[in-house]
């Protein structure tokens, strides 16, 4: 065989094993029909999915493969404090103070503009009422972190793009190096769900990153191929 044969040959071949590396890689996965319309279905059915999935009989307003995926950052991770904007019915918080309880450190700091009846009371929860993005709430948090402090971040209140910017601004300094600012819902606007709901935490997201803030999208927590917050687990370096 001449050696022009076995140049194109070898050539496809290094080629072959690069594309088969990156498409065979375990986080590279292609968007898929299959997990789109899952996502969507489950989130068609909130009424028995995500508006019925409790922590010891609180309301938790996450998806299961999330709340695990949680479960094993804060394992890694075991931040002293993680701020989380939007309390609901603290059901999130009760459970990320149920976890650091097994971990045997860490507090919750949990803000929601509403107040809340009922709230699942945990002597490592600290609940406030509020904007998270007012300056006086700025401050408040700042107020309750020690210095050295390991902080983690999970935003999960208003929504809509101009308040999960002035967030991820306001609270991303916050985040600790090797630590994660997770950015909730941003499947809204059609990432796959909502897609009239406009920009929203996704979009957001991106212009943050556009800004080369020291963060990378973790995809790794994505594993169970369907998350709420796809795109939006985000790294501090
Ligand atoms: C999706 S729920 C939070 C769900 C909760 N983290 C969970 O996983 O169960 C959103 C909450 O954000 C609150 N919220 C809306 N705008 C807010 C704001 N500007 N500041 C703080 N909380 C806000 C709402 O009152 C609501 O309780």
């Amino acid at each position: 065989m001449s050696t022009r044969y076995w140049v194109v040959a070898g050539t496809a071949l290094v080629l072959g094993l690069a594309g088969g590396a990156y498409v065979g890689s375990k986080w590279e996965r292609r968007p898929s029909k299959v997990v789109d319309n899952f996502h969507i279905l489950f989130h068609k059915n909130g009424e028995t999915t995500f508006n019925d999935t409790r922590w010891r009989g609180v309301s938790v307003q996450k998806s299961p493969f999330d709340m695990w995926a949680y479960q094993e950052l804060l394992y890694e991770t075991k931040p002293d404090v993680l701020v989380e904007a939007g309390t609901f019915k603290g059901g999130s918080a009760y459970y990320f103070a149920s976890l650091f309880d097994m971990i045997g450190k860490g507090r919750v700091i949990s803000i929601d503009i509403e107040e809340q009846p009922n709230l699942p009371q945990h002597p490592r929860i600290t609940y406030l009422k509020g904007s998270s993005t007012d300056p006086a709430m700025i401050d408040k948090v700042k107020s309750l972190l020690e210095p050295g402090d390991r902080v983690m971040v999970s935003l999960d209140s208003d929504h809509h793009k101009g308040h999960v910017l002035q967030e991820l601004r306001l609270y991303g300094p916050m985040v600790s190096p090797g630590c994660y600012l997770v950015v909730e819902d941003t499947h809204m606007g059609g990432h796959p769900i909502l897609p009239k709901h406009g920009p929203g935490p996704l979009e957001a997201v991106e212009e943050f990153l556009a800004g080369k803030p020291p963060f990378t999208v973790d995809r790794t927590r994505e594993k169970f191929l369907m998350s709420f917050n796809r795109g939006g687990w985000l790294k501090r370096q």
